[in-house]
């Protein structure tokens, strides 16, 4: 059976569906601190399947110890986390606990059971402000927030056990900016509060959620004076899970990818695609630079696409139907009632 800590969220359950319609076992653990039980019930929608599932903090290495006992884990997808860059300056010590003590007490856990295969979920934001695009696996580590830290960290912490017993099997994912939903448009991007990515404050503005969209800053030096990023469609992004996954399976060591398209759109961009694709508009204004912020991050996703044979097919177009069906079908997010 393979676990996944943070199955329950966004990039998580639609990597779900992808192991289940590949015909994987799984135990999904999450506590539910930023994703909805409610995705488990559309998984089993979906997929006619519906996963095992324990309602767990990554902190609470007994009960964490307990899906090992009374599962046969042989490999772990790991999500588990808290993933904000604003909320992480603000609570540094918050993210160093859940983040990194998390990961320690699983990695712990999976050691006592001799599970040693692993695929951890990593970002982009491990590169810093790269010196030039597109971004190499190669390109030099480092982080400008606490969230991007951990990450970091943890890739060393992961490098270090590889170092330490070649039995392990670790690929780390380095993702650009997943965007977009399942086509069934179940199962989709939910965050509390006002969104601080761009595309899902795109969706709630289409929806009449938000009035305006504030692009932060058209003065970078990039095609159109906006913020240039790799979007990346959600179930591109679980599909490289499923061959990071199978890479695993027959090889050990440790390797990093970068998960993206290799294509770098602005926010204008993203925001006259969505627009076109969905026949809506999106009020917007210019306000200031947001702090943190880089002009440009765009993979170069070769190494995953020879190494994983790994490709992601799905382009604007579908990132933009697909984000606003969800939106359309659930104007609540999961709160929506979906009636069968
Ligand atoms: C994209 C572009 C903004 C919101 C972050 C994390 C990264 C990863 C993905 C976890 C930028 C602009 C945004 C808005 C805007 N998360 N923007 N108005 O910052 O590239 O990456 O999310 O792994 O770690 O750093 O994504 O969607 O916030 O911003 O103009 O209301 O949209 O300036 O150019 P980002 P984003």
């Amino acid at each position: 059976m393979i676990l996944l800590t943070g199955g329950a969220g966004y990039i998580g359950s639609h990597t779900c569906v992808e192991l289940l319609e590949a015909n994987y076992e799984i135990v999904i653990a999450d506590n539910l601190s930023n994703s909805d039980i409610e995705s488990i019930n559309r998984i089993e929608k979906i997929t006619g399947k519906r996963p095992v599932f324990y309602e767990l903090d990554l902190l609470d290495q007994e009960k964490l110890n307990r899906v090992f006992e009374e599962n046969q884990i042989e490999a772990v997808i790991h999500f588990g986390g808290l993933k904000a860059v604003g909320e992480s300056v603000e609570e540094p010590l918050q993210y160093y606990q859940n983040n990194l003590t998390g990961t320690l007490n699983l990695l712990e856990v999976m050691k006592n059971h001799g599970v040693k295969n692993l695929v951890f979920s990593s970002s982009a934001t491990v590169y810093g402000e790269p010196a030039s695009v597109p971004i190499r696996e190669s390109f030099p580590l480092s982080a400008t927030n606490p969230y991007g830290r951990t990450k970091l960290m943890i890739e060393e912490i992961l490098t270090d056990i590889a170092k330490a017993n070649s039995e392990w099997s670790i690929s780390m994912l380095r993702y650009f900016n997943p965007v977009g939903a399942h086509v069934s448009g179940l199962i989709g991007e939910d965050p509390s509060g006002i969104p601080n990515n761009l595309f899902p404050f795109i969706t709630q503005v289409a929806i009449g959620a938000r009035s305006m969209l504030n692009i932060f800053g058209d003065d970078y030096p990039t095609i159109d004076g906006t913020g240039v990023r790799d979007y990346i469609h959600v179930m591109d992004l679980a599909s490289g899970h499923l061959k990071a996954l199978e890479k695993n399976l027959y090889s050990t060591g440790i390797d990093a990818y970068n998960l993206g398209t290799g294509i770098g759109y602005s926010v204008l961009q993203m925001v006259r695609a969505f627009e076109e694709v969905n026949h809506v508009k999106i009020p917007y204004r210019v306000t200031a630079r947001r702090p943190g912020d880089i002009a440009e991050c765009y993979a170069d996703a070769r190494k995953a696409n020879k190494e994983l044979n790994w490709y992601a097919s799905r382009g604007l177009n579908n990132m933009c139907s697909d984000a606003w069906n969800w939106q359309v079908k659930n104007p609540s997010g999961y709160k929506t009632k979906v009636y069968s």
